[in-house]
Parts: structure tokens; sequence; C-alpha cells
């Protein structure tokens, strides 16, 4: 029996935390991902076969679900879809994985007595002002603004009812924005990247001066790591790393890493309801569980993800031309 299942282990965030439990514990994982656009079967590929294994599969399936709840004491909750961009132009996907996907997972837990670590984002709580002095908090109110978001939200809430009316051991975490190895290409930081790779200027939505608060991945894993070890059954933690920077910030920091001239940007048609800022105060897992972020230096995580980019061509380049694309039909 494996110790741990992940769902969404082959995707972004999934992956790197996969990568980071296989360092820093001796547990077996099971990674259970149905290999969407999203996932890459090499980003955990070369981790020891007698550590990590991959099931194909999907969490709105039941009776798979069933039978590796059946064999898994802990279950760590990635899967999603993911894009904001994506969800407005096709909700549906977002319903059924986020939501009902969820949904399925509780049950299965509620069954077996699985511990549930369900991974949320900090977009489920909508924007803050830029000049608003507040951060968010495990206290802010829910008002997600898109398709993603409002799915996330859904999931949430679903996990907080399934402790409260089942006594499922459940956690919650809702995270800020990640950069790092193995991120799609359709996000933000590698969209901007591999367009500098090709000489392309970075394409910035409305005016660029949205903020995001960004974590590093591995960050974002660790932090994950402690709660389901250490956090307390129900709660729910806020994972940041006081990294907010607005658009126009991240992309002259790009382009600067490029030597190329921090004026060159393409402003493109903005995002209907774009959130405006996101910040997150992350106290309460820092001070209950001793956390910290290991990546305190965002410009150095920046280099080390451009670096990353640049001799993994192989991986993305594949998917350039669509991603483009489906960008270019909506002016963007
Ligand atoms: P991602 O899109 O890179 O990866 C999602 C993974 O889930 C993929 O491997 C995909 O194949 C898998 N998946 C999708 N639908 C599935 C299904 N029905 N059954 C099984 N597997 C399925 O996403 P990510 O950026 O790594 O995000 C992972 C989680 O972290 C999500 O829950 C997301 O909401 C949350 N999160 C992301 C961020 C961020 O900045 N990317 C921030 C905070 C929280
Ligand atoms: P994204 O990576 O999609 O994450 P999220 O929507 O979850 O915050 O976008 C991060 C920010 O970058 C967001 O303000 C939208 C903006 N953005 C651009 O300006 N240009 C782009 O090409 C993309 C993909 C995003």
């Amino acid at each position: 029996m494996a110790d741990l299942l992940v769902t969404g282990g082959a995707g972004f965030i999934g992956s790197n935390f996969v990568h980071h439990v296989v360092e820093h514990t001796d547990l077996g994982v099971t990674v259970l991902d149905k290999l969407t656009y999203a996932a890459s079967r090499e980003s955990i590929d070369e981790l020891p076969s007698d550590r990590v294994e991959l099931v194909e599969g999907d969490i709105t399936d039941a009776t798979l679900v069933d039978k590796l709840f059946s064999d898994h004491g802990s279950v760590v909750h990635f899967a999603a879809e993911s894009h904001n961009d994506n969800s407005l132009h096709d909700p549906s996907p977002f319903i059924q994985t986020n939501i009902v996907g969820t949904f399925t997972l509780l049950e299965a837990a509620r069954k077996h007595d699985v511990r549930l670590h369900h991974v949320s984002t900090d977009e489920v709580y909508g924007d803050l002002d830029l000049d608003d002095p507040k951060r968010f908090t495990e206290d802010t109110p829910y008002q997600p603004s898109s398709p993603y978001s409002a799915s996330k939200a859904g999931s949430d809430h679903l996990v907080r009812a399934w402790v409260r009316s089942f006594g499922v051991r459940a956690t919650i975490s809702n995270c800020s924005n990640n950069y790092g190895p193995w991120q799609h290409i359709e996000k933000f930081i590698p969209r901007m990247i591999t367009n500098l790779i090709d000489g392309v200027p970075p394409k910035v939505y409305g005016d660029g001066l949205n903020v995001r608060d960004w974590i590093h991945a591995d960050d974002h894993s660790s932090a994950v790591l402690r709660i389901l070890e250490q956090g307390r059954i129900g709660e729910t933690y806020l994972i940041g790393a006081d990294g907010e920077r607005n658009n126009l910030q991240v992309v002259k920091a790009l382009l600067a890493a490029f030597g190329r001239n921090e004026d060159d940007i393409e402003f493109v048609t903005d995002r209907p309801g774009h959130d405006r800022r996101y910040a997150i105060e992350s106290g309460k897992l820092r001070s209950e569980l001793g956390w910290s972020p290991r990546f305190q230096d965002f410009e150095a995580g920046l280099a080390d993800t451009v670096a990353w980019y640049r001799s993994h061509e192989d991986w993305w380049r594949p998917h350039k031309q669509a991603t483009e694309a489906f960008y270019a039909a909506k002016g963007q």
C-alpha cells in the first residue's frame, strides 16, 4: 500500500509536490491524474518507480476513486481545471472536475475514513483594491469572480460541509499565485518567458497594474506537507510568501533578465471580470505550524524559472503555437 494518494500529481503544482515529498519524506506516492492538456508525465517520470506510481484516471470516476481510497490513508487533492481564461471560454469542465470531482473524493473519504487535504486558491475571496491596506485572511468572506474561482469556492464549501456533517478528517489551504518549473505556458509567467525566448513582446492585459502575490511552487509544497502532517482537522490555512507585484513589475523584471528594453511590452485586450489584486496574510500558518518560505527573493526565483524554461524547450515548444492561437482569437 502506498502511503499517499495525490490527485493532479502530473500537473504543475501537484508534480512539484510529488518531487518535494520524494525528496523530504520516506512516503510512497500514488498519483491519480486524468492527464488533461495541462498534465505532463515527464514532470514525474524521472522519480524512482518504487516511490511513485501513476494511475491514469478521472476524479469523477467513483468506482476508481473508491478503490484507491480503500488502499490509502491520506490524500492530497490538487486535481482541477485551473485556468481562468479557459473557464471564461468554457466553464463546463470546471464544474465537473472542481465541484463533482471534489464531491466524489469526499464521499470516498467519508466511507473509508481517509485523511484529506484539499488544495484551493485565494481567488475564492474575490479581489482587493490596489490601495486597500487589507490582505486576505482565513476570515475573509467568499466572493469569487470567475467560473474558475466560483468552482473552487464551491469545492471548499463542500469540504467544510463534509467535515461538519460527516466528520471527514479534512483540511483546506488557499494559496496565492504560484510560479516555478513545469507550469503550463498558458499561464502568465511562463507565457511571458516563452514569448521572450521567441523574441515576441510580453502581452499584458489591460493597464498591467493588477497585483498578484507570487509564491514559488516548492514553498506551496512545503506548506501543504506541513498542513497534512500537523494541521488541525477542519481548519483552513492561507499560504503566501509576501510576494505582491503588479504585472508590469513582473514583466519588467523578465525583460531585464533577457537584456531587453523595459518598455518593449504589448498591451492587449483585458480579461472580462479581471480581479484587481490578491494579497495573502499567512500569519496563521506561520505561527501555528512554524512554516516559512524558502524562496524569499522573487527576482532570484524568477531567474531560476527563466533558466528552467530555456533548458526545457523540448517540453513546452509543442504547446506554444496552439496556446498563442487561443489567445490571438481573443485579441490577447
Ligand atoms: P494544473 O492545471 O497545472 O494541473 C491540474 C492537474 O489536474 C493536471 O495534471 C490535470 O491532468 C489534472 N486533472 C484535471 N482534471 C482532472 C480530473 N477530472 N481527474 C483527475 N485529474 C485531473 O493546475 P495547477 O496550477 O497545478 O493547480 C493545482 C491545484 O492548485 C488546483 O486545485 C488549483 O486550484 C490550485 N492552486 C493553483 C494556483 C496556481 O497559481 N496555479 C494557486 C493556488 C491554488
Ligand atoms: P494567470 O497566470 O492567468 O493567473 P490568475 O488569473 O490565476 O491570477 O494571470 C496572472 C496575471 O497576469 C493576471 O492578472 C492576468 C495577467 N495576464 C496577462 O497580463 N497576460 C497574459 O498573457 C496572461 C496569461 C495573464
